[in-house]
């Protein structure tokens, strides 16, 4: 049985009732936010708040996230998470149920506030040294992607067409640049410089990410932060995707062609090792072998 939240409640899924009209269903208006659980700690927890605040601000909706530590907290113990090697939570904040139009509807209304929480899982490691394989797609997004709003549809279709091609990951080519992934950010490793596009409005601003960067400071690597034409992020050595499920993901194969030798890349182990180290989870290690 799971139990999610809703508007100041914990209930059962099953008992969880959404109005239909609410504007997140009918319009998309709204945010969320996925934030990972190691051995039932939650990781990096402010920084993923401080970007959902930063998100219902831009959108003005106007919703406090004073509660919302206790719900992940609680969500993660009703689930049995505590004890979970990798978990995460959802939250979604849409600017709630009013007759449907266009602008903000007039007066008060509640915003609505859901979350769930759910085990996820990282691969065994021979697995995860095989990575995978990704293709490149135009961004076909808006302009404002830094913003994490539930507005994913073209993220949806780039993904399935990954799925369709049967690789994992598909690349966002924006006026000619690989700039992140469809739910996860971009890494390209040129001559041992760790190189990703700058945190503009052009990418989500992903907290993996900013740890992926924090770690190869620490570690002496170099880092660029720049835009990566499509034409030589194809040359990298090594290409890997970051994200809160996707942790660090190696990827070997692009558009058909071979990445490096075909596996992991140096960098991207000594990497992912420092993120598992960093994350802290001694049954994920376990788990992972
Ligand atoms: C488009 C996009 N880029 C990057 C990320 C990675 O962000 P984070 O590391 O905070 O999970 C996500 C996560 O959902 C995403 O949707």
């Amino acid at each position: 049985m799971t139990t999610v939240y809703l508007n100041g409640e914990y209930m059962t899924k099953e008992e969880a009732r959404i109005s239909p009209d609410d504007r997140g269903f009918l319009l998309s208006d709204g945010v969320y936010e996925v934030t990972p659980a190691y051995d039932g700690r939650l990781f990096r927890f402010p920084q993923h708040l401080e970007r959902l605040e930063r998100g219902l601000a831009t959108l003005r909706i106007h919703q406090g996230t004073g509660e919302l530590a206790d719900v992940h907290e609680r969500l993660l113990r009703e689930n049995d998470l505590e004890s979970a090697a990798c978990a995460y939570v959802y939250v979604q904040i849409t600017r709630g149920a009013a007759p449907r139009m266009h602008q903000f509807p007039e007066g008060s209304v509640t915003p609505t506030v859901y979350a769930f929480a759910k085990a996820f899982s990282r691969p065994p490691h021979e697995e995860w040294e095989l990575g995978s394989g990704a293709i490149t797609v135009p961004d076909r997004r808006w302009s404002r992607v830094d913003i994490k709003t539930i507005s994913l549809l073209p993220n949806v279709l780039a993904q399935q067409a990954a799925a369709d091609a049967g690789v994992a990951n598909a690349v966002f080519v924006k006026d000619g640049n690989a700039i992140e992934g469809t739910h996860n950010n971009l890494f390209a490793v040129f001559d041992g410089v760790v190189t990703t596009h700058p945190a503009t409005h052009e990418i989500l601003h992903g907290i993996t990410r900013a740890v992926v960067l924090e770690l190869a400071g620490r570690m002496g690597i170099s880092v660029e932060q720049r835009a990566i034409p499509v034409e030589e992020f194809r040359t990298a050595d090594e290409i890997f995707f970051t994200g809160t499920t996707t942790e660090v993901h190696p990827t070997v194969s692009l558009d058909g062609q071979r990445v490096g030798d075909g596996t992991a890349g140096p960098v991207t182990r000594r990497l992912f090792e420092a993120f598992v180290e960093e994350v802290g989870s001694r049954r994920a290690a376990e788990a992972q072998g």
